[in-house]
């Protein structure tokens, strides 16, 4: 099994970080293929608990090589505290592999992504306010600059120089903010290049080579397929895409060598920022979940949005990715309910419908259809077989799992490594 993605299969904040640390003990490279400190994942060893946003949660694993892909956006200020603050914490990052073909994020990203967010005013998107939207337009642009881009200062002087032409007159004519200098902007862009130097790596070639000599490469998703900038609500969605595809672009590795693509999946539904969400509570419930399920923001500290599980998603999600599997995280949140509602279908404008609406408008005025599933009371947290689950627990996971079309094949209990039932192994 040389190569796995795990991605996240609703608005980001599945569990990506857990599924990845708990195969990073076996698997030989854990890669990041899009998005940037955007992401928060939590990992939790033991007593030790670990937010990372930039790193593959694979650099946790001592076997296993963490690498950040040409896909990513590196914001090197970041990368280098979050590298220093687990060096802190005894854990080796010797091994680290950046590639050089991954774009940077500067600090005028994040001043614009802050700016242009206050501009949009009720129309923003909420974003994290890292600089991701503004670094990939920039790439997009053919004006961003590159990891490579450091190790030559006259080119990087040049580069900057172009991306902050057109940046300064809206900066300066638009927002009515200070012009940013290209010469301070570059120097201390060349601040972070000897730290970083010893990192860079054709990451493409390694891990194709990797993947030919029979390794385990994982590809760890950021975000969720509903943030996706191609699949998910747009405009209320990320600037990269966190579905499969991104793991081929944003690696360099063909589809033909990917072998099992992986689902993380909640068992009720969060979502951070604006946008569309049916299942959104505001009562009672949704209150419960956030408090139960510990739903505030890794990155940004906000609220999390939350709602009941919508199967419409899930199964689109096993649509645009091809999933094989799906891991369902944080069942064990839903103790306690009586009965959980689960969204079979949407009615947009009377109309009953099982499939994402592929229309904007249309989205946003979809109700949800619900259907009403038996809860349990049972602590479920110690279970480490499916036959451990109550009944009625085991029915809300099989009822989950022909709803969502693809099997589930772990089950999350707890925020812990061992606190997971493996169903079917993933290796
Ligand atoms: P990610 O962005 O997809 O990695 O997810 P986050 O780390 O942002 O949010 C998931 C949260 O749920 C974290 O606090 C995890 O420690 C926690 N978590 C993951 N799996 C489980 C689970 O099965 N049960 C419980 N109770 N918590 C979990
Ligand atoms: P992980 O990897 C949840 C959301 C933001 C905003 C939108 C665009 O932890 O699941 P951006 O800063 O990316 O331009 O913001 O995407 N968002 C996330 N929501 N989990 C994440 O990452 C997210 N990363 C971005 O809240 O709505
Ligand atoms: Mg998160």
């Amino acid at each position: 099994m040389p190569a796995l993605v795990l991605l996240g299969a609703q608005w980001g904040d599945e569990g990506k970080g857990k599924a990845t640390d708990l195969l990073g003990g076996s698997v030989d490279y854990v890669v990041r293929y899009q998005g940037g400190n955007n992401a928060g994942h939590t990992v939790v060893v033991g007593d030790q608990k670990y937010a990372l946003h930039l790193l593959p949660s694979g650099i946790l694993s001592p076997g296993c090589t963490p690498v950040i892909g040409n896909g990513v956006v590196v914001d090197p200020s970041v990368l280098l505290s979050e590298l220093s603050g687990l060096q802190e914490r005894g854990v080796d990052t010797s091994k680290l592999l950046v590639s050089g073909n991954a774009h940077l994020i500067t600090p005028y990203h994040a001043t614009l992504d802050k700016t242009t967010e206050r501009f949009l005013g009720k129309r923003r998107i909420g974003t994290t306010g890292r600089g991701i939207g503004p670094s990939y337009a920039d790439k997009i642009n053919r004006v961003g600059i590159r990891v490579q881009d450091l190790f030559d200062e006259s080119i990087l002087l040049q580069k900057v120089e172009a991306a902050l032409d057109f940046k300064n007159q809206v900066l300066a004519k638009l927002y009515n903010r200070r012009a940013i200098s290209p010469q301070q902007a570059a120097e201390e862009l060349l601040g972070y290049a000897e730290q970083l130097k010893g990192f860079v790596a054709d990451t493409t070639l390694i891990l194709n080579d990797a993947i030919d000599e029979g390794k385990v490469v994982l590809f760890e998703g950021g975000q969720g397929t509903l943030l996706d900038v191609d699949h998910g609500t747009y405009p209320f969605v990320t600037s990269s895409n966190p579905t499969a595809g991104g793991a081929c672009t944003g690696a360099g590795v063909g589809p033909t060598k990917i072998n099992r693509v992986i689902g993380i999946l909640k068992a009720y539904t969060t979502r951070v920022g604006a946008g569309p969400f049916p299942t959104e509570l505001f009562d009672d419930d949704g209150e419960a979940l956030r408090r139960i399920g510990g739903e505030f923001g890794v990155t940004t500290g906000r609220n999390r949005r939350c709602g009941w599980f919508d199967a419409v998603i899930a199964r689109y999600a096993t649509r645009v990715n091809g999933l094989t599997d799906f891991f369902l995280t944080k069942l064990d949140v839903l103790t306690g309910w009586e009965q959980i509602p689960v969204c079979v279908a949407y009615e947009i404008d009377g109309e009953r419908t099982t499939e994402l609406p592929y229309n904007q408008s249309d989205f946003h005025h979809a109700q949800p259809v619900y259907e009403y599933l038996p809860g349990w009371s049972e602590d479920i947290t110690k279970a480490k077989t499916f036959g451990d689950l109550p009944k009625n627990a085991q029915a809300y996971v099989k009822t989950l799992e022909e709803m969502s079309g693809a099997p589930i094949s772990a089950i999350g209990v707890g925020p812990g490594r061992d606190e997971t039932i493996e169903i079917n192994s993933f290796l």
